[in-house]
């Protein structure tokens, strides 16, 4: 028996590099608690906070959140409005301290939908982390999977035209090229709270391979140990990325 053969099949995979986080529920946290829904908003503003605390500690390479998809605009506008506000004092508030923490700031989606204020904010924001080395914390607002598509079909199409780009083939590499996480590693870890198993048109293309954790928690109350929970599960998980189980744990029997 070789040692592969005879050694228990432990998986191990490490920390995730990139977690990517769906972060529902707010909504039914505050109604829960007999309060308006905005109010699960700020609670939910905290949690963000604490997950991003660990992951500047655990070393985690990237953190996206979604915060705002391209389709919350079909929220009552009251909710929507104090949504932008809390996203506008929340940058305001925590931004100093993100950069002292070595977090580069990247916000992905469609920002000119925002008020001037706000994307100046996140400009800002973004040029004063940009070269931080420790966490990437990826901020999805106004964001959705298609428009990242779209948008980078977009930006190749107008390359062709301008003949920057000389071959006009369609290669996978040259649409990641293009997409708004463009030199990011793709997702390890994908979770959502809140319960519902979608995507809600989440990073769509970036997601092919990543490893799903649903949790009925709701995202208020997700902490630190929640993660740390979702985290175990993924490590234990086997990526085959189309081979079979026993070319992952004998690679000499891979191609
Ligand atoms: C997620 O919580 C936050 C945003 C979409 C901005 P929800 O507001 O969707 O909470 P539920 O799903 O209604 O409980
Ligand atoms: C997804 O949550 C978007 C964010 C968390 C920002 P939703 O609550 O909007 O998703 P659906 O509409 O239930 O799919
Ligand atoms: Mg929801």
């Amino acid at each position: 028996m070789s040692d592969s053969e005879s050694s228990p099949l432990v998986i191990d995979n490490g920390n995730p590099r990139h977690i990517a986080i769906i972060m529902d529920g707010n909504g039914r946290w505050a109604q829960k608690r007999f309060m308006p829904r905005v109010f699960g908003h700020q609670a939910g503003a905290k949690a963000v906070k604490k997950i991003v605390e660990y992951c500047v500690n655990e070393k985690i390479q990237v953190l996206s959140l979604f915060a705002f998809s391209s389709e919350n605009w079909r929220r009552p506008p009251e909710e929507v409005s104090l949504l932008m506000k809390l996203f506008n004092v929340t940058l305001q508030a925590q931004i100093k301290k993100l950069h002292e923490k070595n977090v580069r700031l990247l916000c992905i989606g469609e920002k000119s939908a925002f008020s001037t204020e706000l994307q100046s904010k996140i400009e800002q924001g973004e040029a004063l982390t940009k070269n931080n080395s420790g966490l990437t914390l990826v901020i999805a607002a106004n964001y959705g999977g298609h428009w990242d598509m779209c948008q980078a079909a977009q930006q190749v199409m107008e390359k062709i035209t301008s003949g920057q780009l000389q071959s006009p083939r369609i290669t996978e590499e040259l649409i990641e090229q293009h997409l708004s996480t463009a030199g990011l590693p793709e997702p390890d870890l994908f979770i959502r709270t809140g319960g519902e198993q979608r995507i809600s048109n989440f990073l769509l293309w970036q997601l092919a391979y990543t490893e799903f954790y649903f949790t009925s928690t709701l995202w208020p109350d997700f902490g630190q140990q929640s993660l740390l929970e979702a985290i175990e599960s993924f490590r234990h998980r086997q990526r085959r990325f189309g081979r079979t189980g026993e070319q992952v744990f004998n690679p000499s029997k891979s191609l």
